[in-house]
């Protein structure tokens, strides 16, 4: 969930400061991007060394120290944050915060954020007690920072009280919920169309062509979508699964069918997927009442279906256009020339001729394939598993990709 979140840890001076690169750690290990910045006294207890190396970012300390002459460092940090955390927090720092004090890099970068902060104060219990403290935190949270108790214990001070700085993996959890809020969802006001499910082209009332596609591997990318906060739109052929909850479900029959419902979706969407297993033909007549038996066989002559991936491909504007591909055989080769002639940016292959894939079953085994020539595969896991794995992949390679722009 903290996957691309950017976290800038402003670190200021006290003993509880060895616990903030177990912090970074545990925030780098959940996929957040972090930058640490540090005060002077912070500096006396840990090096910035150790925070570049497991943050793998500069750390920031001085304000008159640009490392890039295009942009102003502390303005920089303080807008790329996507939340600033500030642990531990000394009295000295949550005082000066709570009165404007702007005289280092973390407290003129705290000061220029427009990010949510989350505070967690580490100091002898006595000073946690302090009135004036009690008075700046209470400023604070009337300013609507957000505070991460300490918690209670021996305290490096000798004393036992209310003072230690809260654990990191309890921070991590936190700072985690906090991004599972609605707004902070990394597809939040996003729309996301997926189809699902086989087609039905009618043969008569009674009859028509289609096949095993169960829709499984759809609508578990559609349920994924929808729990990372996407608007999200499922189109989907006759199945036998119950909706996901919280998605616009539109029901289609045949590839025509599902052009259209796809077409009307279309130019809003940021990410569509063609999980659907569309019918590439369909009886060129469909008789209006029932076909009798006759003596002898019979033939039903096809017609193709309009490609319905390819005429997106054609209609491309800014959408993150993802096809699925079955195959027997040379499944990586196969997919990535239908990456090409479809024009998408991601196809996901799977060999269905592998015990753990295909139709119906409840998992898969796929590799996904981009235009930028990159090349993931993923071992059996199941569908739902999986469509949280490929969203989670698509998502990164696309961050990757606007960072490089
Ligand atoms: N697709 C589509 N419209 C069609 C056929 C396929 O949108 N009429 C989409 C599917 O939803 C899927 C991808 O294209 O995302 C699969 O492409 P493709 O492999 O070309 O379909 P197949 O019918 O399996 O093609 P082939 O028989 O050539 O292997």
């Amino acid at each position: 969930m903290l996957l691309n979140k950017k976290i800038l840890l402003c670190v200021t001076g006290g003993i509880a400061v060895y616990k903030a690169v177990a912090l970074v750690s545990k925030l780098a290990q959940s996929g957040a991007e972090v930058k640490v910045m540090m005060t002077e006294s912070a500096k006396e207890f840990v090096t910035p060394l150790t925070f570049q190396a497991m943050s793998r970012n500069d750390v920031y300390f001085d304000t008159f120290d640009e490392k890039d002459s295009r942009v102003i460092a502390h303005i920089d940090l303080a807008d790329w944050a996507d939340l600033v955390v500030v642990a531990p927090a000394t009295a000295n720092v949550i005082g000066k915060l709570a009165n404007g004090i702007a005289d280092d890099m973390v407290t003129t970068t705290l000061l220029a954020t427009t990010a949510d902060v989350w505070i967690a104060p580490a100091m002898n219990v006595h000073m946690y007690e302090n009135k004036a403290v009690i008075r700046n935190i209470d400023r604070l949270h009337a300013d609507g920072y957000r505070f991460i108790e300490p918690s209670e214990g021996f305290l490096a001070c000798g004393y036992v009280g209310k003072g230690r700085l809260e654990e990191p993996e309890k921070i991590v959890e936190l700072i985690t919920a906090h991004f599972t809020t609605p707004r902070h969802l990394p597809l939040a006001g996003k729309k996301v169309v997926i189809t699902a499910g086989p087609t039905r082209e009618r043969i008569d009332p009674v009859r028509y062509v289609s096949n095993f596609s169960s829709g499984k591997m759809g609508y578990a990318m559609a349920e994924a979508a929808e729990a990372l906060g996407a608007s999200t739109y499922l189109i989907s052929g006759p199945v036998g699964l119950a909706k996901p909850a919280g998605v616009t479900v539109i029901d289609v029959e045949s590839a025509a069918e599902m052009l259209e419902a796809v077409r009307a979706q279309f130019d809003d969407a940021a990410i569509v997927i063609k999980a659907a297993a569309v019918a590439d033909y369909r009886p060129k007549d469909v008789h209006p009442q029932k076909m009798k038996k006759q003596a002898g066989d019979s033939a039903i002559e096809l017609e193709r279906t309009t490609d319905i991936l390819k005429t997106l491909g054609t209609m491309k504007t800014h959408q993150v256009l993802v096809g699925f591909a079955a195959e027997t055989n040379d499944a990586v080769d196969y997919g990535k020339g239908k990456l090409a002639s479809k024009n998408l940016d991601y196809i996901i292959v799977n060999d269905v001729t592998d015990p753990d894939a295909g139709f119906g079953k409840d998992t898969n085994v796929v590799t996904l394939l981009s235009k930028n020539g990159t090349h993931q595969p993923f071992h059996a896991m199941p569908k739902k598993e999986l469509a949280n794995v490929l969203l989670a992949a698509i998502m990164k390679e696309e961050s990757e990709q606007l960072h490089d722009r």
